[in-house]
């Protein structure tokens, strides 16, 4: 299935003006490839600009600005306002996001992680984070239960060390979690017709039918707060853009099964090391997992694409392009939040004051520093797993 132009009504033309440009660039739940533009995505599958009045009032409500709101790395909504005036009248809403367990977590899975924590943080709501044991499986062919659902308790571990609390974070891991889902999984699917499905995630007769059902189990959470409190608690999933598609069906269904339709947050996805905006989720080279040791990191990095010139001379001559650089979008997102900082390295990176492999290796450290703290974290949570997981 990889590799297959998958599902070509969601794919966008290619403007790329690097290499790679004769392959488009497809953004699904299951792909992402090829050179993304982010504002035709908008267009696309219809949000709303995350910009504005919206966003001050977002700020204004968390009493806290945040880098990812500053920069434009969430850029995009549906009905944020919905959550926005609940929050001001003292009304109850809950946060969902999730993760597909097919591998360890890697760096760009950190990224709208970090601010789901934030919003919990400012707004002191409950978290709601589902683990995809069964699309995992269900979707990619060389993984077994046994290997999704030990990827999913592994993956929980990186949710954990980001410091979400326990008691307000419920973990869902959908195998184990399955009484009190499948109820509202099958209110879901009987709702979706298979013409529905098809045409827009583009199934064709080679799937499998759990891969066609799949949708309705990444609907569920979304309901979940408002099930179990047996109250409107509607759900604010701030998520990477990628899995816009299948929330689309679940606000089309929820107010017909009485429930509040989930409104999303979105954010740019983390490009590969590899360089473009090209992602390869298979290439372990592209990456940076939260499992990875110091001279792992240091080889991933040192090899990284880069906006740089060829030679030193032409570096200094002609300076660097930070726009097509994946290191400097690891600054930018991530490792970087101070302004100032980050602007001041834009500077020295464009006037070529700065080498990338200087860069590097000053990033590395950093990266190197937060992934010892990370590792220690996610260790330590091992022991308090049981407090988050919810069973049934
Ligand atoms: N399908 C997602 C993935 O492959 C996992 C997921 C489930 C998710 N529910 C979600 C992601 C809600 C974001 C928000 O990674």
């Amino acid at each position: 299935m990889r590799g297959e132009p998958l599902l070509p009504h969601l794919g966008i033309p290619d403007r790329a003006t690097m290499a790679n440009d004769d392959e488009e660039a497809r953004v699904t739940p299951w792909e992402v490839s090829g050179v993304v533009d982010y504002d035709e995505l908008i267009e696309r599958f219809g949000t709303s600009r995350l910009e504005g009045p919206i966003k001050e009032k977002l700020v204004d409500l968390a009493g806290e600005d945040h880098w990812m709101l500053r920069r434009g790395i969430f850029y995009s909504h549906r009905d944020l306002d919905v959550i926005l005036d609940r929050q001001a009248k003292g009304k109850p809403w809950a946060l969902y996001t999730g993760r597909g367990p097919s591998g360890h977590t890697h760096i760009g899975h950190i990224l709208p992680w970090v601010f789901n924590r934030w919003l919990q943080e400012r707004f002191d709501v409950e978290m709601y984070f589902q683990i995809t044991d069964d699309e995992k499986f269900l979707f990619d062919n060389g993984l077994t239960l046994d290997d999704t659902y030990n990827y999913a308790l592994e993956n929980a571990l990186d949710y954990i060390a980001l410091g979400f609390p326990a008691g307000k974070t419920k973990v869902l891991i959908d195998t184990q979690y399955i009484k009190t889902m499948y109820p509202l999984a099958l209110r879901t699917a009987k709702r979706i017709t298979y013409s529905t499905a098809r045409a827009t995630f583009g199934f064709t007769n080679d799937y499998n039918i759990g891969q066609i059902w799949y949708t309705s189990m990444q609907s569920v959470p979304a309901f979940i707060p408002s099930h179990l409190h047996g109250e409107e608690v509607p759900t604010l999933i701030p998520a990477a853009i990628d899995q816009d598609a299948h929330f689309r069906l679940t606000r089309d269904v929820a107010p017909r099964m009485g429930f509040p339709k989930p409104c999303l947050a979105h954010c740019k996805l983390l490009p590969s090391l590899l360089g473009g905006d090209k992602m390869s989720a298979s290439d372990p080279r592209s990456t940076i997992y939260t499992t990875d040791g110091p001279k792992v990191v240091r080889k991933k990095l040192m090899n990284a694409f880069t906006g740089g010139q060829v030679s030193v001379e032409e570096q200094r001559r002609l300076g660097a392009n930070p726009d097509v650089c994946p290191v400097f979008r690891y600054e930018e997102y991530l490792f970087m939040p101070d302004d100032a900082k980050l602007a001041e390295l834009e500077l020295q990176c464009r006037g070529g004051e700065i080498l990338c492999g200087e860069h590097k290796l000053d990033l590395l450290e950093r990266i190197n520093a937060w992934l010892e703290r990370h590792q220690a974290a996610r260790e330590e949570a091992r022991e308090r797993l049981d407090d988050y997981i919810l069973r049934d």
